[in-house]
């Protein structure tokens, strides 16, 4: 079964859409527009799928979810009235490390999955969610505990991470990558936008480097150009 995003032009590279209960990572620099992807996985399952989902942050970026949606003038209100989508920001000022709180963290959302029934998930980000971890070892331990709960939830999961805007790095501690079974690669070469679906376990994608852009409708995606790996910059 296929879980289509619903974001223009994507899921005709990937047959259709995510594979459901599958993982992906959404992995670019600063800006390149991981978080409107997201929001709008979760926005066009309410509205288009009848698909509740689930928005965790771990970021300031609350804000900017709302700027966002705002912007796009997406009816939120709506469909979190009707318990098809939900924003859920993790504190990280509650007290007590957070590597202590993160399995209490986890049956939280467990439970918020299980109460409306939730079949997508976001994670914003993982960059931000490992930087509260005190050594490499927590954070590779954590990140490969989340990824086994979330198959277990059995939802479609997008996980974001922030790279350093190089075009072969692919999250930030190394590991992200190798904990999800898709890849989905951001590029910003200002004024230009691109992507590539770097891997998607069990799909034939598409291997091109597409343009996108991200407007008032939120990510659309050119799937008729495409670019060479050796037009990117590093
Ligand atoms: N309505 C809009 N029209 C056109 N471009 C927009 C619009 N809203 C946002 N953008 C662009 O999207 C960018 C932000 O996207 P987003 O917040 O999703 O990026 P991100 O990859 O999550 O970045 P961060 O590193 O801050 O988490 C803005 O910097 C801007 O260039
Ligand atoms: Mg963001």
């Amino acid at each position: 079964m296929r879980v289509p995003t619903g974001i223009q032009g994507l899921d005709e590279l990937i047959e259709g859409g995510l594979l459901e209960g599958s993982s992906t990572l959404i992995a670019g620099g600063t800006g390149t527009g991981k978080t409107i992807f997201g929001s709008q996985y979760i926005y066009n399952g309410a509205k288009d799928y009848s698909e509740p989902g689930i928005y965790i942050t771990f970021e300031e970026g609350e804000k900017n979810l709302w700027w966002n949606m705002k912007n796009f003038r997406w009816d939120v209100a709506k469909y979190t009235e009707q318990n098809m989508m939900k924003i859920y920001k993790v504190s990280m000022i509650e007290p007590g490390e957070f590597a202590a709180r993160f399995n209490s963290e986890i049956e939280r959302i467990k439970d918020m999955v299980d109460k409306m029934n939730a079949k997508r998930l976001v994670i914003d980000s993982t960059t931000s969610f490992g930087m509260w971890m005190e050594s490499d070892h927590e954070i590779r331990y954590s990140l490969f505990k989340l990824a086994e709960e979330l198959k277990e939830m059995n939802v479609t999961t997008l996980l974001t991470a922030e790279t350093l805007g190089g075009k072969s790095q692919l999250s930030r501690f190394g590991v992200e990558e190798f904990i999800t079974d898709g890849v989905i690669s951001l590029y910003y070469r200002p004024p230009r936008r691109f992507m590539m679906v770097r891997k998607m376990r069990g799909t034939d994608h598409n291997k091109d480097i597409h343009p996108y852009d991200i407007t008032s409708h939120g990510l659309e995606i050119n799937t008729q150009e495409r670019v060479l790996w050796e037009s990117l910059v590093d």
